[in-house]
């Protein structure tokens, strides 16, 4: 089996300075007088393997669905996307789950294209190319360690074909409006008319369903929330005592998404070394953790409008739980 070609063109990413970033952040975060950590500081390591778990829950919907999608559909997008030669750049690698299948109706159907993993973690985009190389060992696989937007804009300048960008997943939920309408544009403005992008919608839904698919019976997501407390003890020099925090997720019909928070269970200090600062936490005082927004399809239409696309395949589940939304450059 060949290797995968991985293009690094961030070999002067500076881990120092993402630290400082990290810190920087933590610190901001939990000065605020309503508590919060970014939710993207969840995904080290440990939280990347705990978000796998997730995935495999009966109650976190959204995995199996997305999987439907994209088993029921796979044949319909490489019809769709049957230009030569393509790009399949996937944003952040991951484990590219989802994305075998995908890859799978798109070698069935005879497409000619080379798979791209994305993302800013080097060993992320090794992982995923060695993963999806042993299941498919004839797949061309250009991995590229790279800010999002300068490597997407990078291959636009290549002159090597059309670029289709995967965004899988419920990740586009997890923006506030703005950082989501800015993440969009950027999108756009890092593609060339003509080029598309796949986009993972979590659909409004019974707001039982959705609680629950954050509240999982085991106690996974639990877990990977307080993961954020735990790297700050690993990487910061914290001392948060991990069950004195519950994790707390509720449905916010004003803000249409679910909240996530992990809440002091009593009063306490927490003391971060590498801040020099003690934080001290209220009785039930919460740190809010992360925002998962849900859609509806006419909210989803005017995203695409607002940011320079033009809607050319919409892709839902049997049950109308999610959507994957081709949209493409205009
Ligand atoms: N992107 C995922 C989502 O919003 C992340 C996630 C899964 C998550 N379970 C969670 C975030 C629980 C916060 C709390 O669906």
């Amino acid at each position: 089996m060949k290797s995968a070609e991985v293009v690094n063109k961030n070999q002067d990413f500076d881990y120092e300075a993402a630290e400082g970033e990290f810190a920087r952040d933590v610190l901001h975060g939990l000065s605020q007088t309503c508590k919060s950590l970014p939710c993207k500081y969840i995904y080290d390591d440990v939280g990347t393997e705990l978000f796998s778990r997730i995935m495999s829950l009966p109650e976190y919907y959204p995995a199996g669905c997305e999987a439907e999608i994209l088993e029921t559909y796979g044949a319909v997008l490489a019809e769709t996307i049957r230009e030569n030669p393509v790009n399949l750049v996937e944003l952040g690698a991951g484990d590219g789950q989802k994305t075998r299948i995908l890859i799978g109706h798109l070698i069935n159907s005879g497409n000619e294209f080379t798979y791209v993993p994305l993302d800013i973690s080097g060993a992320a985009v090794r992982k995923c190319a060695k993963n999806l190389r042993s299941s498919f060992p004839d797949l061309r696989v250009r991995g590229m360690v790279s800010d999002y937007f300068d490597g997407l804009k990078w291959l636009a300048s290549q002159d090597c074909g059309m670029n289709v960008a995967l965004f899988l997943g419920s990740t586009i939920g997890n923006f506030s409006s703005r950082a989501r309408a800015e993440f969009l544009n950027n999108l756009r403005g890092s593609l060339n008319p003509g080029d598309m992008v796949l986009v993972g919608f979590d659909l409004v839904k019974d707001a039982e369903l959705m609680i629950r698919a954050y509240n999982d019976s085991l106690g996974v997501t639990a877990q990977f929330n307080k993961n954020i407390l735990a790297r700050i003890n690993r990487e910061l020099g914290g001392d948060f005592d991990l069950n004195a925090f519950r994790y707390f997720s509720t449905w916010d019909e004003v803000s249409g998404g679910i909240q996530s928070y992990l809440i002091s269970k009593r009063p306490q200090k927490v003391r971060i070394e590498a801040l020099s600062e003690t934080f001290a936490f209220e009785p039930w005082e919460a740190i809010h953790t992360e925002s998962s927004y849900k859609f509806s399809l006419p909210q989803i239409r005017k995203l695409a409008e607002d940011s320079g696309f033009e809607t050319a395949g919409q892709y839902l589940d049997s049950g109308r739980y999610f959507a994957d939304c081709l949209w493409k450059a205009v």
